[in-house]
């Protein structure tokens, strides 16, 4: 439960390796901080994470096995975790890029994506909300994306996954409404992380420690929805606005 002072005491993160949540971790209190769980899959990159938040100062790092794709496996993890005690804040941060060229030769690999980004968030999602709700606080942090706001030649079946995470986020918050827990959304642009690297940078790309720090700024004003960089928000609201004919004319 967060402390006297309201800074959170322990955090949950789905997608345990993921540079934004990461970054997010750390840009808590982290005085306040007694338990962070790194739910993620087995790998040297989840252990260094582990060490690098212990070394950072961080007290009670500890990793579970998660993959998103097993969702027959997640009411036992999300209950594992939240049976060892409350949980202020989840970062639901798992996802994966893709290659919309080979999703588009190959059907199957864009299921994979499907699968991961959108059907894995709505298992745990559900799940995570159904303790948060129990407990009667707690927030969930969504990572959706822009790439969901409109979905763009270039990556649609990414996109269309988000757009999918993002729906389903947004009602999860009004689910939740006066429960005592939230749902916070995030649309990041793009970010340089392991996922965007050897890419070429978008127009306000931003680094994980930007975004982390609006993460942070939003679940202390108990916004419902942020952008990463902000004014990425009149960006898409206009891109959302354009006609078909004029969007397919712009760089995809
Ligand atoms: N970077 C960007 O430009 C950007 C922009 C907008 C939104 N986002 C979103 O923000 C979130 C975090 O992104 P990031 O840049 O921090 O990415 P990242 O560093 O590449 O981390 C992605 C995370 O997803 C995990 N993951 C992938 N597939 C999984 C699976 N099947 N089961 C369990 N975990 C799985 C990875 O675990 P492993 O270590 O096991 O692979 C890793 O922990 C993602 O949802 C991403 O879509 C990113």
């Amino acid at each position: 439960m967060n402390d006297a002072l309201g800074d959170p005491q322990s955090v949950l993160v789905l997608g345990g390796t993921s540079e934004i949540a990461l970054a997010t971790v750390r840009a808590l209190p982290r005085n306040r901080l007694k338990r962070v769980v790194l739910a993620g899959r087995p790998s040297p990159a989840r252990d260094a994470a582990i060490a690098a938040l212990t070394s950072a100062g961080i007290q009670g790092v500890s990793a579970i096995d998660f993959e998103a794709k097993n969702t027959t496996e997640h009411a036992v993890l999300i209950n594992q975790v939240f049976d060892a005690g409350d949980i202020d804040i989840v970062l639901l941060a798992f996802g994966v890029l893709g290659s919309q060229d080979e999703g588009e030769a190959n059907p199957d690999l864009a299921v994979e994506v499907a699968t991961t980004n959108y059907t894995g968030a709505v298992s745990v999602g559900l799940r995570v909300a159904a303790r948060l709700k129990g407990q009667g606080h707690g927030s969930l942090v969504v990572f959706s994306s822009v790439a969901g706001d409109r979905a763009r030649r270039s990556n649609f079946i990414y996109g269309s996954t988000k757009a999918g995470l993002d729906a389903f986020a947004q009602g999860l918050g009004d689910a939740l409404h006066g429960s005592g827990a939230n749902v916070l959304v995030v649309r990041p642009g793009m970010v340089r992380t392991k996922m965007t690297t050897g890419m070429p940078e978008a127009p306000m790309t931003t680094d994980p420690e930007v975004v982390a720090n609006i993460v942070v700024a939003g679940l202390r004003k108990g916004k419902n929805t942020v952008y990463a960089p902000g004014p990425l928000r009149f960006v898409m609201t206009a891109l959302k606005t354009l006609p078909r004919p004029v969007f397919r004319r712009l760089p995809q």
